[in-house]
């Protein structure tokens, strides 16, 4: 099948209709994106499809089909890092950075969604990644500094 990852089309041989988190980590060597619960319920493994944060190991890879996947290798553009992964740079939000690139992709679509969320809103945003250092304030209060 073809998938468009990155911004990039890939042709992948599929058996069986495995994850799309399997299929981009074995066959397309893009392992930032992480495997933890296996799930759907820690958000470790969150990419992007069509712009929405989707838990990449409970989508078969054929549900993507025609679709734009983004993971976390593919978030900064143009050289530039994007705005939450400065910021989480710069605030040295975390410990074991397990969580980070599902953290990152749902903030910045997060953002993108409401540019001015509050602090409920961003609580609220991220409840489906789950940190277990529990950075969470580290978190949030790094990305009130990008809302204001
Ligand atoms: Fe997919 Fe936890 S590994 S949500």
């Amino acid at each position: 099948m073809k998938l468009r990852v990155n911004n990039k089309e890939y042709s992948v041989e599929v058996a069986n209709n495995p994850s799309l988190l399997e299929v981009l980590r074995d066959k397309l060597d893009l392992t930032g994106t992480k495997y933890g619960c296996g799930e759907g319920a820690c958000g470790a493994c969150k990419v992007l499809v069509n712009g929405i944060p989707t838990p990449s190991c409970i989508t078969p890879v054929t549900s993507v089909s025609g679709k734009k996947v983004i993971t976390i290798e593919g978030l900064a553009e143009n050289g530039e890092l994007h705005p939450v992964q400065k910021v989480f740079l710069e605030e040295d939000v975390f410990q074991c950075s397990y969580c980070a690139p599902g953290m990152v992709i749902t903030a910045a679509a997060l953002l993108k969604k409401q540019p001015d969320a509050s602090t409920q809103d961003l609580i609220d945003g991220l409840n489906g990644n789950i940190c277990r250092c529990c950075t969470y304030p580290a978190i949030i209060n790094a990305l009130k500094k990008i809302i204001q």
